[in-house]
């Protein structure tokens, strides 16, 4: 008997623990949502932007850009919520929130992430989801591009190629791979010989740090250019095909 006894008290143990984080994760799960409620300045638009767990799409936004089916088991553990911005304010809210109440973030463009870093953690996270900040604008005459981080090299490409037949890009070959991973990372294809990575033709960047302010390479300085926090939108050097 005594021995019986002993032997539940693991099992209690473990119980309790359980419960203690569950309970812990709904409340910052809670405040998290309520923070973003009432920091954004938007707070009409950013609750069409959030999606937790009980949201009807809440499985389909997830799986949308889920690009290796390994990650995407019933094991796999899962955002409390995913925060697909619409405006940069909701990426400051989230970058705020998050922080205030203990939640990573994991910021997702394309989702190509080998390792599926841009939507797995082993802690309470929160997806950041770029895909709605996906425009392509380019400036023929000046010979520029500006391109947002959820778009993807195909879009990219198309945007460009849509606008003129002379310039073009040195970036990956797989279409569907979204630029803020790509470029953040170097970015390597078939024009890298003669023109070298993506990375090498970005002139300049719009940034979110960690505090909520935006940055570019005028208010950073050229000597801070580089390291990528939250990077919005990226100005692209575009090369004449003719030179
Ligand atoms: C099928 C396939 C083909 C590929 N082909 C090529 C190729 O031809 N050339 C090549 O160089 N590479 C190639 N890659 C690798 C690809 O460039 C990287 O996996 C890249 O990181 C994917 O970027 P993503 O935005 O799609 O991925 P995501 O999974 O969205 O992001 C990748 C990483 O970057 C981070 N991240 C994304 N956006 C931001 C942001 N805005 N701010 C801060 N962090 C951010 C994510 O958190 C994650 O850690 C290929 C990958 C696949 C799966
Ligand atoms: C609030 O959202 C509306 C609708 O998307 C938008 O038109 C407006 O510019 C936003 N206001 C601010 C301050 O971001
Ligand atoms: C998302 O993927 C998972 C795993 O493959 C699947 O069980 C679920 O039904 C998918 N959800 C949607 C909406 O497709």
């Amino acid at each position: 008997m005594k021995f019986s006894c002993f032997s539940m008290l693991p099992f209690l143990l473990v119980v309790l623990i359980l419960s203690m984080i569950g309970a812990t994760l709904a409340v910052s799960h809670g405040k998290f949502l309520h923070c973003l409620q009432f920091c954004s300045s938007n707070s009409s638009t950013i609750s069409k932007v959030i999606y937790t767990q009980n949201n009807p799409f809440y499985s389909s936004v997830l799986n949308a850009s889920i690009q290796n089916t390994r990650f995407t088991t019933p094991s796999t553990p899962k955002p409390l919520v995913i925060v697909a911005a619409l405006q940069i304010s909701h990426i400051q809210s989230t970058i705020f929130c998050s922080k205030k109440h203990g939640l990573q973030i994991r910021i997702r463009s394309g989702g190509h992430d080998f390792e599926g870093l841009s939507y797995v953690s082993e802690v309470p996270f929160v997806i950041l989801d770029l895909l709605n900040f996906r425009a392509v604008k380019v400036d023929v005459k000046n010979e520029f591009a500006w391109v947002e981080s959820g778009a993807t090299l195909g879009e990219l490409y198309y945007g460009i190629a849509s606008k003129t037949t002379t310039l073009a890009f040195p970036a990956g070959v797989c279409h569907t791979v979204g630029v803020g991973g790509h470029f953040s990372g170097g970015g390597y294809g078939i024009l890298m010989r003669k023109y070298g990575l993506a990375a090498d033709h970005v002139m300049d960047a719009q940034l979110i740090d960690v505090n909520g302010r935006i940055l570019d390479r005028k208010s950073m300085g050229k000597i801070c250019f580089g390291p990528f926090v939250e990077a919005e939108e990226t100005h692209l050097g575009l090369f004449s095909l003719g030179k």
